[in-house]
């Protein structure tokens, strides 16, 4: 058996589409049958009592190594886009780490994610709302998929912007936008647009760092950096909004140009009335 030391903690938050239970049970099942067999670790699902539709995956690892060769296992992968189909998959905590950013997790990611009083204990025993005569009226509707604690911001997402404009493919717009999109538990994701010969296929620089985070597997996000080489800022295209919303709620938008900051907004000041899946 591996030290305890050398064992690692993953807890995933799993949200299943109505109707889609059994079926999440089953691929839950599958999975903490590959785990033992294979000697990845052990999984257990935990139901909120609060909410009937969501539950929490936990992962206790046999290490760092077997978590990582248990991602990269075809079975799990399949198992995986299975149910990516039927539940939006959060992940809360990942104790698989390499030790540095085990340090960002543990004291920066937790501190920042704020106790959702909707949920669990909080919500029968904590009144954490808003002050009376600031609460959301009925028809008002809670702002983004989590809420997340301003950032001290010790990660410099505009160069990474800067950086990642470098990479942009703008032969016909001759118009160069990088992106920096950092995840809840630190990591930065960078994007750039990328234009082809018939135009509209265009992808702005916004979207691309997002896809990119949401296809490696990220789902929280706090910020994201736009830099274009002009006077005015850049500020992310109306289709942009849309998918930033959607994934990333009221996310803090840094606004620079290569020489110097151009301000910050927050997303729902830039898109009031957005339409998400919350109005389908
Ligand atoms: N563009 C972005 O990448 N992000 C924005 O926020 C605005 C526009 C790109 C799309 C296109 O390649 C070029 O800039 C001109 O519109």
């Amino acid at each position: 058996m591996p030290s305890s030391d050398n064992r690692r903690l993953s807890v995933t938050r799993v949200d299943v589409s109505k109707g889609h239970e059994a079926e999440f049970h089953a691929i839950a099942t599958q999975f903490a049958a590959i785990l033992s067999q294979k000697e990845y670790g052990r999984s257990v699902v935990v139901a909120d009592e609060a909410e009937p539709l969501r539950f929490y995956s936990v992962h206790h690892w046999n290490g760092v190594a077997s978590a990582e060769l248990c991602h990269g296992d075809p079975e799990v992968q399949a198992l995986t886009a299975r149910l990516y189909q039927i539940a939006r998959v959060t992940h809360v905590v990942n104790g698989v780490r390499r030790p540095e950013m085990m340090k960002l997790l543990l004291e920066d990611r937790r501190a920042r994610v704020e106790a959702d009083r909707r949920t669990g204990f909080d919500r029968r025993m904590k009144d954490l709302g808003r002050h009376e005569g600031d609460r959301r009226k009925s028809s008002d509707r809670r702002l983004g998929p989590r809420r997340l604690r301003d950032r001290p911001g010790e990660v410099d997402l505009i160069a990474a912007a800067r950086r990642a404009r470098e990479h942009a493919d703008a032969a016909f717009s001759h118009f160069k936008v990088g992106a920096a999109l950092e995840t809840a538990d630190g990591e930065v994701i960078t994007g750039c647009n990328i234009e082809n010969a018939t135009y509209g296929l265009t992808i702005c620089a916004e979207r691309v760092a997002m896809f990119k985070a949401l296809s490696e597997g990220h789902r929280a996000f706090v910020r994201i950096a736009v830099v274009a080489d002009t006077e005015a800022p850049t500020p992310p295209c109306g289709a942009c909004r849309q998918i930033l919303w959607e994934f990333a709620g009221n996310i803090e938008i840094l606004l620079a140009n290569l020489q110097t900051s151009k301000g910050s907004y927050r997303l729902k000041d830039l898109l009031p009335l957005p339409f998400d899946a919350r109005l389908l």
